[in-house]
């Protein structure tokens, strides 16, 4: 398969089957290169409500028919606007016919900001966990440092994480570089940087430290095979 990486925190992951998108926020994301008019989806996961995060699942959604796999409260949110969508929640996994999904916690909130500034809240945040044909990748979400992260990387055999090191509303570098010991993938890719003013960070360092598998800072969209 081929894993994409398109800005702040989304990752695109393509098998010969399927396109899955995870947390596509494409408009109002400067690093973006994707075209929300155009991009092709059959499954996006999101990890949290964050419009960050959410972006522009909607209306792909309802462009492509792609089913949105995400936490019960924010999965009933936006199957409310004529989605399709698949409910699940903390530590529960599903097997859907691309691979299997799991969540995992992740400390950070979950709400989104309608356009005349109500905010809705959509339970809890999560990570999350996808197998596809053996191979595992573990998209944090957004968090601060957890130690429970050394039992997620103890469970399971991680192919590839992506980790965010933004600082201010996630974990920042230093963090980062624990929470990737912890993990223990193979390949850790930091995410959620240099969006806005507040998360400016330098990828590249933060490749460099990393110990425990191969940091790697991938540049907006550019592919990795896994
Ligand atoms: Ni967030
Ligand atoms: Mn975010």
């Amino acid at each position: 398969m081929e894993i994409s990486y398109h800005g702040h925190s989304t990752v695109r992951v393509k098998t010969n089957e399927h396109t899955i998108l995870i947390d596509p926020f494409i408009t109002g994301n400067k690093l973006s290169d994707l075209d929300p008019e155009t991009v092709e989806a059959d499954f996006i996961l999101l990890t949290h409500g964050h419009n960050d995060h959410v972006g522009d699942t909607v209306a792909i959604a309802k462009r492509t028919g792609a089913m949105v796999v995400a936490l019960n409260e924010l999965a009933v949110y936006l199957g409310r606007q004529g989605i399709e969508t698949h409910p699940m929640n903390i530590g529960g996994a599903f097997e859907f016919e691309f691979g299997t999904v799991k969540f995992t916690h992740a400390f950070h909130g979950s709400s989104y900001e309608e356009e005349d500034g109500t905010f809705v809240y959509t339970g809890m945040p999560g990570g999350i966990l996808l197998t596809i044909d053996g191979k595992t990748i573990y998209h944090v979400g957004d968090t601060g440092l957890f130690s429970d992260l050394k039992m997620i990387g103890e469970m399971n055999d991680i192919d590839l994480a992506f980790v965010p090191i933004g600082d201010n509303f996630t974990m920042g570098p230093e963090d980062a570089l624990i929470a990737a010991d912890w993990i223990g993938a193979e390949r850790v890719v930091p995410v959620h940087y240099n969006t806005f003013p507040v998360i400016e960070q330098d990828p590249d360092a933060f490749a460099e430290k990393v110990r425990t598998g191969k940091g790697i800072a991938m540049k907006v969209g550019e592919t990795i095979e896994l």
